[in-house]
């Protein structure tokens, strides 16, 4: 589509009308033009700035639609919007903006369209288009916005130092449109970045992680995440990760660097899932490596039971960010929890009980935790990286192998306790949990088949060596 034709959408006649009708002109601004121009699919909000009350051309707008649509009014922003089919049109008012040092919310006062463009938060983003019937689809841009989307620029239209000490949110968005475009941040702005890292304390932590997602859900989100490293701005965000910065020397014997490890994995897992929660448990993988770290004189540098430490970390830090502390954390938990386990696996000779445990452990997650192991792997070597690739198709046949046989992944115990309790007259006691656990790991193990009859003649005799009797 054009830019012309899509322009030539009756929507956009409708709003010119409006405006027409009101007297006042209109224009379209923000992201609706840039992703445009961008030839990205372009958003299904499109914000439209009014010289004169937006909320007043929100209502004509809304009036001539056939549907009657309601207008939703957020008084307190002087804003209005209207959902029609599949579009929601955001009306506000040129404006002029200042901000007071602690907050982010500026005092507002009526502006001409060159103001509104001022207060905006890129030169990409300042990009207006005219729905004015002189001058219909002309495009406005003071800043050279569009030489910027040629170059691939993250610019401020005014002195950066400025723009994002008054919102500091923008921090975040400018890398955050840096990652999803693969654009570069001018150095004046990263520059002011770096200056007014400290002020992203003023912002609310949802609004943070509304921007790590989109850095996360980006083509390669190490692009975003090493520029919040080198802005500083990971730091004041997620301390935890950048912990796991820096290489070690002792006794001639290094670790790896577990940061930009954690942003190969992060950047390899994207190429083959767009699951935001497994993208995060990559991110988070190696987490407990640094508070586990320790030199042993035998075996080198050591971070036992970082899987477990990490799994805990990840509640405190989701709380933290206010992330939801749901059943996404929790397999972004598991995931952290398990994820040695493949390798650990695949490093050894391959056994149908390994597996089993497993496919027990991981249940439904067992595909997801394949996809974060095979990410895991960045050695440099060619021949390791061969030999892990292989090893993990070696673990993967197996646990398809098992699973059709053996039907682990939901694992309901084909005897349970209640049938215990009746078998052997008992009422609800200690034996009950020891002879389930039994015939689990019989199962497990492999030494029964994971089948009623055999699970049975088990805990009978399981029974019996407790001394039980059946009735
Ligand atoms: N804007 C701004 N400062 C902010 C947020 C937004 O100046 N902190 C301006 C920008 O001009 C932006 C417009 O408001 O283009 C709309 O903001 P929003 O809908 O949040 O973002 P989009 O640019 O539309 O992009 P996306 O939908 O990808 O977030």
């Amino acid at each position: 589509m054009t830019f012309k034709e899509a322009i030539q959408d009756p929507v956009f006649h409708m709003i010119a009308e409006a405006a027409s009708k009101k007297e006042v002109s209109s224009y379209v601004i923000g992201g609706f033009v840039r992703d445009f121009f961008l030839e990205r699919q372009t958003p299904k909000d499109i914000d439209v700035v009014t010289v004169g009350s937006g909320i007043d051309l929100a209502r004509e707008f809304a009036s001539m639609l056939d549907e009657k649509p309601k207008v939703s009014v957020f008084k307190n922003f002087g804003t209005a919007m209207v959902k029609t089919q599949d579009l929601e049109v955001e009306f506000v008012g040129a404006r002029k903006e200042s901000y007071h040092f602690d907050s982010r919310k500026p005092v507002v006062e009526d502006g001409t369209l060159e103001d509104d463009q001022n207060r905006r938060d890129f030169t990409i983003n300042a990009l207006a288009l005219s729905l004015n019937k002189e001058d219909f689809g002309r495009l406005l841009d003071p800043f050279d916005g569009m030489k910027d989307l040629e170059k691939k620029i993250i610019r401020t239209p005014l002195d950066p130092e400025i723009t994002y000490s008054d919102d500091p949110l923008r921090m975040m968005r400018a890398i955050r449109f840096a990652s999803q475009l693969n654009f570069r941040i001018e150095p004046a702005s990263l520059k002011a970045i770096k200056d007014n890292k400290k002020r992203i304390k003023i912002i609310s932590r949802e609004r943070i992680v509304d921007e790590l997602h989109k850095i996360m859900l980006s083509d390669r989100p190490s692009v975003g995440l090493s520029l919040l490293y080198k802005t500083g701005l990971l730091k004041l965000i997620l301390p935890e990760l950048t912990a796991l910065q820096g290489i070690e020397e002792k006794e001639g014997q290094r670790h790896k660097d577990n940061f930009w490890h954690t942003l190969e994995v992060v950047d390899n897992i994207s190429q083959n899932t767009d699951d935001l929660w497994l993208r995060w448990a990559a991110l988070l993988h190696d987490i407990g490596k640094a508070p586990t770290k320790r030199f042993d004189d035998n075996a080198g540098w050591t971070f036992h039971g970082h899987e477990f430490v990490g799994s805990k970390m990840v509640y405190r830090i989701f709380k933290r960010m206010r992330m939801p502390l749901n059943e996404k954390m929790k397999f972004v938990q598991k995931m952290v929890l398990l994820s040695s386990r493949p390798i650990v696996l695949a490093q050894d000779i391959v056994t149908d009980s390994a597996v089993r445990r497993l496919i027990y452990d991981a249940g439904e997650d067992i595909d997801d935790l394949m996809t974060l192991c095979e990410a895991d792997i960045t050695t440099k070597n060619p021949r390791r990286f061969k030999k892990y690739h292989h090893n993990f198709k070696i673990v993967r046949d197996k646990i398809a192998e098992v699973e059709a046989r053996d039907h682990v992944r939901n694992f309901q115990p084909p005897v349970d306790g209640q049938e215990i309790m009746d078998t052997f007259n008992i009422p609800p006691s200690r034996e009950i949990g020891i002879i389930k656990d039994a015939i689990k790991e019989a199962i497990l193990e492999g030494e029964i088949p994971n089948e009623y009859e055999a699970a049975r003649k088990f805990m009978l005799e399981k029974g019996k060596s407790l001394g039980l009797k059946p009735a």
